[in-house]
């Protein structure tokens, strides 16, 4: 058995090399370091923990909204060179804000709720929505225009798959308020990183928060490091001690009911 974060990936001479491998099991949600389709070729099971670092997720994009709202890291930063630039950054509240979320799954909810308590209304897109636990949270479905016309944050929550990629490029920045803040603590190709640089140097929107990229690490000399209205960390919402605790007993618990009684509980290449 193997188990991996998300930057161990799972494929060629590494599946080659070892022809005992039976189940592969990714510490959190994502899949999209691992080559499925090989695994499933080679018969080995590839089981994710979708549950144990949700909140912690979710709890990271809450962070990044409360901090592009706030301008905290650029505060920060100038305050430790010297400066105190109290007249240079005027923020905006969260409370009463409009939060668009685009795919309202397990950690997509959580969000909702926590914006739900600090007073935002909620909206989400999401292809294939789990109807009552949305109107139990009073959160509406809409299109995804819609919402982008709508909402003074987006904030994505959703694989990487053929049919995400990209999800948000030059025509949806186009969509958005000019006082908009993107934010992304799901995965990286979601968003067209050139378009959102166009966007944020165009003001097309206000600004954006981000924790996962096209490639990762996000390699030196990128366009994000030329803006100011950007803030970025590196692929951080999963690590929490609660998080890092949860999935493991969680992916130790999955392997060992798998090697023990051949139960399976999440599969994700059958
Ligand atoms: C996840 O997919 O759950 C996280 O990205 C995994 C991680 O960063 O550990």
């Amino acid at each position: 058995a193997v188990i991996v974060r998300s930057s161990t990936n799972i494929e060629g001479e590494l599946l080659n090399a070892d022809q005992k491998l039976k189940i592969v099991v990714p510490a959190g949600i994502g899949v999209d370091n691992i080559y499925l389709s090989a695994c499933k070729d080679k018969g080995i099971v590839v089981e994710n923990t979708p549950f144990g670092n949700a909140n912690s997720a979710a709890e990271h994009a809450v962070a990044l909204m409360f901090a592009a709202a706030r301008f905290v890291p650029q505060a920060h930063e100038k305050l430790i060179n010297g400066e105190w630039a109290k007249k240079l950054f005027m923020g905006v509240e969260l409370k009463g804000k409009t939060l668009g979320l685009i795919g309202a799954g397990n950690i997509g909810r959580l969000v909702a709720q926590k914006a739900i308590g600090l007073g935002m209304n909620v909206i989400a897109y999401d292809p294939y929505p789990n109807q009552k636990a949305l109107d139990e949270l009073g959160v509406n479905i809409l299109d995804l225009n819609d919402l982008l016309r709508g909402a003074d944050f987006v904030s994505l929550h959703i694989p990487l798959l053929d049919s995400t990629k990209h999800i948000m490029g030059q025509e949806q920045f186009e969509i958005m308020k000019e006082t908009a803040i993107l934010i992304n603590a799901s995965r990286g190709g979601t968003v067209d990183e050139g378009a959102l640089t166009q966007a944020l140097i165009d003001g097309r929107i206000a600004g954006a928060a981000l924790d996962v990229f096209e490639e990762e690490p996000l390699g030196a000399g990128h366009a994000f490091e030329d803006l100011n209205n950007i803030i970025l960390t590196p692929h951080l919402g999963a690590s929490t001690h609660d998080a890092q605790i949860q999935v493991a007993v969680d992916a130790a618990e999955q392997i060992e009911a798998f090697l023990k009684d051949e139960i399976i509980k999440n599969q994700v290449n059958s």
